[in-house]
């Protein structure tokens, strides 16, 4: 005979068929139907679901919490789920290369040591502009989230810097190696160098990060790119709040089909291409690049190329190169706003050098072509009035820039380009 059940007794069968459900859901979730508005270059892998949950020890006092993260980095690898939901202390360089199938469920506090001489001599050196990082993260299909803090203890690094520019300062996120991936929501604050170095890496999304990095010193918090892409194919950065002092997003040597997507920079130097052509006897490529819809608050620049001229020399003693080649290909920056930002568009052949003569004289090895600027808005800053873009080279594409300086005008410096091909007061 029926019955009818009663609401309750509903709930409770809805309840336990849909538990395990839910848990295998949160973790299976399609990389692809993250990305939005653009879609990626190419589909990113989805991720597998998780089964086991490990959490992640800690001493709480300031000791060092190493073998604990590694212990349940281990036991939850291929499958699982790592929680860490307390106070962590690090002070040992982490390889962490041999992730594969895991979730870093980070809702607690995560902090480097400011241990300068064991960072100095034992962070990972990834060669490319002399980077270290304070651990190195790769594998694959590797998950980051839980919207907690990683934090690098920048300040000790910013004020030794001042007295060493040779200091060699950790990234805080070494992502080496690592295929199909998503890192975010998570915040990410004061690192002494770079917040990203992505290298030798693909199929990875960045969604959600929130960085900053302020030094309470007279010093400045240098250097502290957002994200590097070196040796990497198919990344996406989007959904990010930045608040640095160096490049907002900076794709390095041989970064293809990238695409970055509604971040908010605020204090940087811009979205960057390069440098590229530091090396001599290298070749830089920097290839399928979208940068879209981006919102640049008080930096140097909003969209950047920069390459070296065609010969090695040396502007201050940690920058110096020249003479690389490559080619930059198929780049576009599309919809931007700027507000007090010195230079909307910004494109140089004479990155880490000051003597123009000698840029005249050797122009970069590079070939730059196809890139295409459109849908700028807003007002410059005051550092280059009248002036609201600086270009060289040919085979660049501006339209509809509805940039102004604070005095209204919208000057342009163009040195050999084709000025048909910019709708830019070229001055
Ligand atoms: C480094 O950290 C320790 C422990 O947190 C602290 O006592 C010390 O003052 C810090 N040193 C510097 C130079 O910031
Ligand atoms: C990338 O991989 C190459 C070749 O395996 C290796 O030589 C290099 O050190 C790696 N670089 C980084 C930054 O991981
Ligand atoms: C970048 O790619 C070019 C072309 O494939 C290659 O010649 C070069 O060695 C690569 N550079 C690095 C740093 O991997
Ligand atoms: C552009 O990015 C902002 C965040 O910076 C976001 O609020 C807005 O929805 C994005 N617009 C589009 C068209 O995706
Ligand atoms: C934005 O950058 C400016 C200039 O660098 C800085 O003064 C300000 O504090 C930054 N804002 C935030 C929210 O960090
Ligand atoms: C160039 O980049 C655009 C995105 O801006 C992409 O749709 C297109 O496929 C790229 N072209 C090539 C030849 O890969
Ligand atoms: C830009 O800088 C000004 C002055 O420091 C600050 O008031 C403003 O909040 C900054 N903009 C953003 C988006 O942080
Ligand atoms: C990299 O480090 C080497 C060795 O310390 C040094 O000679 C070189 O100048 C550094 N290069 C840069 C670009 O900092
Ligand atoms: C141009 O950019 C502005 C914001 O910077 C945006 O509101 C507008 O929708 C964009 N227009 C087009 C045609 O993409
Ligand atoms: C600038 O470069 C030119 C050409 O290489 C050279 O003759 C000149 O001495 C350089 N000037 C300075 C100030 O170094
Ligand atoms: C770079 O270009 C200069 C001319 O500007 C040329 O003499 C030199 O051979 C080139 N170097 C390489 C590595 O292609």
């Amino acid at each position: 005979m029926w019955r009818p059940i009663s609401t309750l007794q509903l709930l409770l069968v809805v309840a336990a068929v849909a538990a395990p459900a839910i848990e295998e859901i949160s973790t299976s979730i399609s990389r692809n139907n993250r990305v939005s508005p653009k879609p990626p270059f190419s589909p990113l892998p989805d991720t597998s679901s998780r089964s086991k949950v490990c959490k992640v020890d800690s001493y709480g006092d300031g000791r060092d919490d190493s073998d604990h993260i590694l212990a349940a980095l281990k036991k939850c690898n291929n499958g699982g789920r790592a929680v860490f939901d307390k106070q962590y202390t690090i002070g040992t360089a982490l390889n962490l290369q041999f992730l594969k199938h895991i979730d870093l469920d980070i809702t607690g506090y995560i902090q480097f040591t400011n241990n300068t001489d064991y960072w100095i001599n034992n962070a990972f050196q990834q060669v490319f502009q002399n980077a270290t990082t304070f651990f190195e993260l790769g594998g694959q299909d590797v998950n980051i989230y839980g919207d907690g803090t990683i934090d690098g203890n920048g300040q000790v690094w910013y004020d030794l810097y001042v007295e060493n520019a040779l200091l060699q300062r950790p990234v805080l996120m070494g992502i080496t190696g690592l295929d199909g991936g998503t890192i975010g929501p998570v915040k990410l604050r004061n690192s002494p160098s770079w917040f990203h170095l992505v290298a030798n890496s693909s199929n990875v999304l960045f969604d959600g990060l929130d960085i900053s990095g302020k030094s309470t010193s007279v010093n400045p918090a240098k250097n502290t790119d957002g994200w590097d892409t070196y040796r990497s194919e198919n990344i996406v950065i989007q959904n990010s709040v930045i608040n640095n002092d160096d490049d907002c997003v900076s794709f390095k040597p041989n970064s293809t089909n990238i695409l970055v997507q509604n971040l908010q920079c605020n204090g940087s130097h811009g979205i960057s291409v390069g440098s590229l052509g530091q090396y001599i006897g290298e070749t830089d490529i920097v290839e399928n690049v979208l940068v879209y819809n981006i919102s640049m608050f008080n930096a140097s620049d909003g969209a950047r190329i920069k390459v070296w001229p065609g010969i090695s020399s040396e502007l201050s003693a940690d920058l110096q190169g020249g003479g690389g080649s490559g080619s930059v290909q198929n780049v576009t920056y599309d919809t931007m706003y700027v507000d007090n930002v010195d230079w909307a568009i910004e494109l140089t052949q004479c990155y880490g050098q000051s003597n123009v003569t000698l840029c005249n004289e050797y122009p970069s090895n590079l070939t730059i072509s196809d890139i295409l600027f459109k849908n700028f808005t807003g007002v410059t800053a005051t550092a280059e009035d009248p002036n609201i873009a600086t270009l060289v080279c040919w085979d660049i594409y501006a339209e509809n820039i509805n940039v102004v300086s604070p005095i209204g005008t919208n000057d342009a410096v163009c040195e050999n380009v084709e000025e048909s091909l910019l709708q830019l007061n070229c001055t």
